[in-house]
């Protein structure tokens, strides 16, 4: 099938940009190969996002004169050594113990051998000082020891649990470190493990990357709005103990591309919506593919080529929004090699989300935070930054975002509004602050159009699933048992949290319109499983596809910031199909 061409608004070389409306190349619906560009934007002001100056076109220069400091993510070295603990020189030697490690024999000594060296070494001040401030490796605990006269100018045992076997904890523990870190002002630290187990090479390989992104990730902060800010001092860390070679040393390049991916992701959700408006999330779109050009391609489609393709669901929701809507594509291509499974990441791109005419009233409703209703997209394009990077062999990826803003004005939808989907099936919107759901739905049908076999959606998609399983985990539904268990071991590797929800067919009966095929929401009860039945009516049957509900994890309120949930696992999903 024949692109159809539209009005190109960048140019390869020129530095300035029309001020219309994007955009770019637009691929007709499942036209075969994606077409590839290149290009530069550049007009009125600068986004930074993933840690380089970003050059865009759309801003409205007034909304608050705000705009991130071009501040670089610095770079953490992470290295495997082998070498004796005891000889390692440096900041902090950082020792994971568990509560097992920590047991003392009768003259309170160690049991632990690697303890005892250590302590040995010290003259027994670490014994000492253990028992003295009650250091007994639980989660949580670390305890910092200046040694002046030794290798390591400090010694810090952190606490490992009763046993720590998953790579969520092992997550926790690079935070700990990152945090004695910062303590310490040191710029590097050693990290070793008081007992290694007797794991196998490929749970260490996971241990070793699932410390080392926790370390990199606990280091960051995000200063980019803060007209003053400090920098982490933390230049490099050492792994030691888990043997040295090529596997290591991938795996750890491994980490770090993803941990890019997630700081990312996190600038992204954390910028605000006066910041981040559908057009700029549209340029950090493009920005991916122009890096990895040899990878990806892009398409992103405006108001005008999205009514082409009847997206009205998705147009009811952009209506009332000043910042027009901007529908991203972007198609990951393996450099070389038969590709075997053709995949697609679907995620809700709702800079900001007011409700529209029913607005978020009322305490508890967090509007103040609705900036992070475009964490699905975040997920998903930060997943495409790290396949970008990471390049997975045999793997076709799709990304998808319908991008827009739930606004209020005259051009708005109403409650009541009838609006038709790209499949032709007809939506009476009986609240407008159910909008999540409406732009999926065109997005997900344009997912299935691009011939995915594969689809996983992520979304901040309802109050309901906060309720149901709380700030940290994100609810799963999908009639595959296949993809449930693929997604459910890749996360286990990433360390996030999931949580399987039903997908309970009877609950449909709530979703009956009297004058269309369906309405948009079906009252409280059992509020996230009538979203995601929503999202099903949108899929092909013959697709896989599973809905993550990640309105909870989205964002830690403890910290104030973004978390970048989803990312991780994402791409190790990704990477699964890989060959
Ligand atoms: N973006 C919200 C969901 C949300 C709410 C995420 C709170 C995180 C915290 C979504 O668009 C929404 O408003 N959902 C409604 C659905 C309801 C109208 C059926 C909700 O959850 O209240
Ligand atoms: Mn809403
Ligand atoms: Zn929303």
């Amino acid at each position: 099938m024949a692109a159809i061409a539209v009005s190109l608004a960048t140019s390869l070389t020129s530095a300035v940009v029309p001020s219309s409306l994007t955009s770019f190349v637009f691929n007709k619906l499942n036209s075969a190969p994606c077409l590839r560009f290149t290009f530069s934007v550049s007009r009125f002001s600068s986004y930074r996002g993933g840690g380089k100056l970003m050059a865009h076109s759309l801003v409205r220069a007034t909304l608050g004169l705000t705009q991130p400091a071009n501040i670089d993510v610095p770079k953490i070295a992470l290295s495997a050594k082998e070498i004796d603990v005891a000889e390692w020189k440096g900041d902090i030697l950082a020792v994971g113990a568990t509560e097992k490690d920590m047991t003392k024999d009768d003259s309170k000594r160690f049991e632990n051998s690697l303890l005892k060296n250590l302590d040995a070494k010290l003259g027994g001040h670490l014994s000492e000082a253990s028992s003295e401030e009650d250091f007994t490796g639980k989660p949580g605990q670390s305890l910092v020891l200046r040694v002046p006269g030794h290798g390591a100018k400090r010694i810090g045992l952190i606490g490992l649990g009763k046993s720590a076997t998953n790579a969520y904890a092992f997550r926790n523990f690079g935070e700990a470190i990152a945090a004695a870190a910062k303590n310490a002002q040191s710029s590097n630290v050693g990290i070793v493990l008081a007992s290694s187990g007797s794991t196998s090479n490929e749970s260490k390989l996971n241990i070793a990357s699932a410390i080392a992104s926790g370390t990199v990730l606990g280091t960051y902060e995000d200063n980019r709005y803060k007209s003053d800010s400090k920098k982490p001092v933390l230049k490099s860390v050492d792994i030691l103990g888990f043997g040295t070679g090529p596997e290591l040393d991938k795996k750890l390049k491994y980490a770090e591309d993803v941990s890019s991916a997630v700081i990312f992701g996190k600038e992204l959700v954390n910028s605000p919506a006066n910041v981040l408006t559908p057009a700029v999330l549209a340029e950090e779109a493009t920005k991916i593919a122009s890096t990895y050009s040899d990878v990806f391609s892009a398409t992103i489609l405006n108001a005008e080529q999205c009514k082409e393709l009847k997206m009205g669901s998705y147009l009811g929701v952009a209506a009332a929004s000043d910042n027009p809507p901007h529908f991203i594509h972007l198609c990951y291509k393996p450099p070389s090699g038969p590709i075997k499974a053709k995949l697609a990441l679907v995620g809700k791109g709702l800079t900001f989300d007011s409700g529209g005419y029913n607005i978020k009233t009322g305490p508890g409703c967090s509007i103040e935070l609705m900036k992070f209703d475009m964490g699905g997209s975040a997920a998903v394009l930060g997943a495409a930054k790290a396949i970008g990077q990471v390049k997975p062999p045999g793997v076709e990826v799709h990304f998808i975002v319908a991008a827009c803003e739930n606004m209020i004005s005259g051009t708005g939808m109403r409650p009541g509004d009838i609006l038709t989907a790209s499949n032709g099936k007809t939506i009476e919107v009986n609240n407008t602050d159910a909008e999540g759901r409406l732009t999926l739905a065109d997005a997900l049908i344009y997912a299935c159009n691009q011939g995915a076999e594969k689809i996983i959606d992520l979304a901040t998609l309802t109050g309901a699933c906060v309720v149901a399983l709380g700030p940290s985990i994100a609810g799963v539904f999908t009639p595959s048992d296949e993809l449930a268990n693929e997604v459910f071991s890749a996360a286990e590797a990433s360390g996030e949290k999931l949580w399987r929800m039903p997908l309970e067919e009877s609950y449909w009966e709530s979703m009956k319109s009297g004058v269309a095929d369906m309405v948009n929401t079906g009252g409280r009860p059992g509020g996230a499983i009538t979203a995601a039945l929503f999202l099903k009516q949108f899929v092909d049957e013959k697709v896989q596809w599973m809905h993550i509900d990640i309105a909870g994890p989205v964002w830690n309120e403890k910290k104030r910031t973004a978390t970048g949930f989803g990312i991780q696992t994402l791409v190790e999903w990704v990477r699964q199909h890989s060959s």
